[in-house]
């Protein structure tokens, strides 16, 4: 055996099953092993890397072998594939050669930022070349053929994507922007939105879609202002973090009885859709109320201030029929929006329905009673240096398709107030794990960086704060400012920037605390 893993072909030839089995069980590319070490002698109590109740004892183990495999991860031949290109990756077993040599096949990241010169011109146009020069990075990035028509975004996951962003940057040697790589589906039509340095601006794509958005006038009836009591909130985006909270605080600090809607095949799938999701962040008392067939202790009291209307933000009528639309309308006193499509990877397309024509549909609902809407948005529709009179302009607010959806649903909310409707935004900055509890958004930016910070044993050295405040503290804020004010007010900001950390200090915290 000893002489077996000695064998330099051993590694390779092991390496590469390992990553067909994985490629076969359909892992994503940045799951499959990257490098092997092959040791003789099993792991075993007698020299501590396995526990006595037969456990892999990790520290251990990297002791005795990281360095062997640090230095084979960072060897040229190491298989670092982070493309899904149809062709995958040589099986050694059944290369001429007897199939050894992984490196032909191996990421050069060193090479990247030169693109392959003796690759074939795969494309030539009026951008004068520059799709074919793209195709040229893509290739040697991926290791194969690309062409400069080829859907690549849909081939790429999002590490392969954000390789080929850093390659394609320093190929032009300046930053891409954002908006032109969101837009392009193919490499040509990255190169026709590129701006060759010195000629005049083009139009972007999402600023010209955004202006038509706001273009087309919320369809707003005559607005007769009906005072009456705050009993009824509509409240939306129920089964996402902040809204799970939202709810809980509803419940907990005032006595208003609550309409929640929630995607699902029935009202019924609904609330169980509801019931789990806040089962899933400890919100216990809430879920199991809402689990229990109504009417039974001991969460009947709670369960029965709390209706599931299973419907759509993104569809016509939010997906009910004219009834139900009409009974929602005349029910509730308040609405609370805070559903919407989170991702700022996103493109506009996948944003618009939930974002846009989701409150689009919710101002034609308050416009029946002039109910106010209390419209959750986001610190990211403002400059960095802004207020809360402040906002970004179109054209910024375009450098992201989130960013811009958020924008547009402020805007859309603007011009339905001027006209009379009440109206309250509430602007958070990036929301954090419960301060109690310590649940979090398993979906979200904090909780990956974090979470991937502790696996790699390593963070980000950066001076950039992270605004962060805890989920319970922007539920009770927003449902404080919403009893205090149902009429609504003005903008209001949630954030935390005097007591949160930068990248750095939250490291060094997580190292102390040997997290
Ligand atoms: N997370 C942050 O750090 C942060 C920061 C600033 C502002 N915000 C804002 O805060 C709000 C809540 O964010 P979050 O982090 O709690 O997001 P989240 O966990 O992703 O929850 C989003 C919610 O919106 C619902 N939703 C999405 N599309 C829908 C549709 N077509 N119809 C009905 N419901 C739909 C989701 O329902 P499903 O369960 O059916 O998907 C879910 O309940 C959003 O408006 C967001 O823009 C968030």
């Amino acid at each position: 055996l000893a002489a077996l893993v000695a064998h330099p072909a051993a590694g390779p030839l092991v390496l590469a099953a390992l990553r067909r089995h994985g490629r076969d069980a359909g892992l994503a590319p940045h799951e499959l092993p990257a490098a092997v070490v092959l040791a003789a002698d099993p792991p075993s109590v007698a020299d501590g890397t396995l526990t006595t109740s037969g456990k892999i004892a990790r520290a251990a183990l990297v002791a005795r072998h990281g360095a062997r495999l640090e230095a084979s991860v960072s060897a040229p031949t190491g298989a670092a594939d982070l493309s899904t290109a149809p062709t995958g990756e040589a099986d050694p077993s059944t290369a001429p050669n007897g199939g050894t040599d992984l490196s032909l096949r191996a990421t050069d990241m060193a090479g990247l930022s030169t693109g392959s010169t003796d690759l074939p011109d795969l494309a030539s146009g009026p951008d004068g070349g520059l799709a074919a020069r793209l195709a040229r990075v893509a290739s040697s990035l991926l290791g194969r053929a690309v062409t400069a028509d080829e859907p690549l975004v849909d081939a790429l996951d999002s590490l392969g994507a954000a390789a080929l962003l850093a390659a394609l940057t320093e190929e032009l040697g300046r930053p891409l922007p954002l908006p032109a790589w969101f837009a392009s589906r193919s490499l040509t039509e990255l190169a026709g939105r590129l701006r060759p340095a010195g000629s005049a601006p083009s139009g972007s794509a999402l600023v010209d879609e955004a202006a038509r958005e706001l273009a087309r006038p919320v369809a707003l009836g005559p607005l007769t202002p009906l005072a009456r009591p705050l009993r009824t909130v509509l409240l939306t985006g129920a089964t996402g973090f902040l809204g799970a909270h939202l709810l809980e605080e509803l419940l907990a600090s005032t006595g208003l009885r609550v309409v929640c809607l929630v995607r699902g095949a029935s009202d019924g799938a609904a609330r169980e859709r509801l019931a789990r999701a806040c089962l899933d962040l400890g919100i216990e008392r809430v879920g199991a109320a809402l689990a229990e067939p109504s009417g039974r202790a001991p969460g009947a009291a709670l369960a029965d201030r709390v209706t599931v209307v299973a419907g759509d933000l993104a569809a016509p009528r939010l997906g009910l029929d004219e009834a139900s639309c009409d009974e929602l309308a005349a029910s509730v006193d308040a609405v609370l929006h805070a559903g919407a499509v989170v991702s700022w990877l996103a493109p506009y397309a996948a944003l618009r329905g939930a974002n846009v024509d989701g409150t689009r549909t919710l101002l034609a609902l308050c416009a029946r009673r002039a109910t106010p809407l209390h419209l959750v948005s986001t610190i990211s529709t403002v400059p960095a240096d802004g207020d809360e009179d402040t906002r970004l302009s179109l054209t910024a607010a375009a450098s992201s398709p989130y960013a811009l959806s958020k924008w547009l649903s402020e805007e859309l909310a603007r011009q339905a107030a001027a006209r009379g409707l009440p109206l309250a935004i509430y602007r958070p900055a990036m929301i954090a794990p419960h301060s109690v509890r310590g649940t979090s958004n398993r979906l979200d930016f904090i909780h990956r960086y974090l979470v991937g910070s502790s696996a790699l044993g390593c963070h980000l050295d950066l001076g950039a704060r992270l605004d962060m405040t805890p989920v319970d503290f922007v539920a009770r804020a927003i449902v404080a400012l919403l009893t205090a004010s149902p009429g609504g007010g003005p903008a209001t900001h949630l954030v935390n920037v005097a007591q949160s950390m930068t990248y750095a200090e939250l490291g060094r915290a997580m190292v102390a605390a040997q997290l």
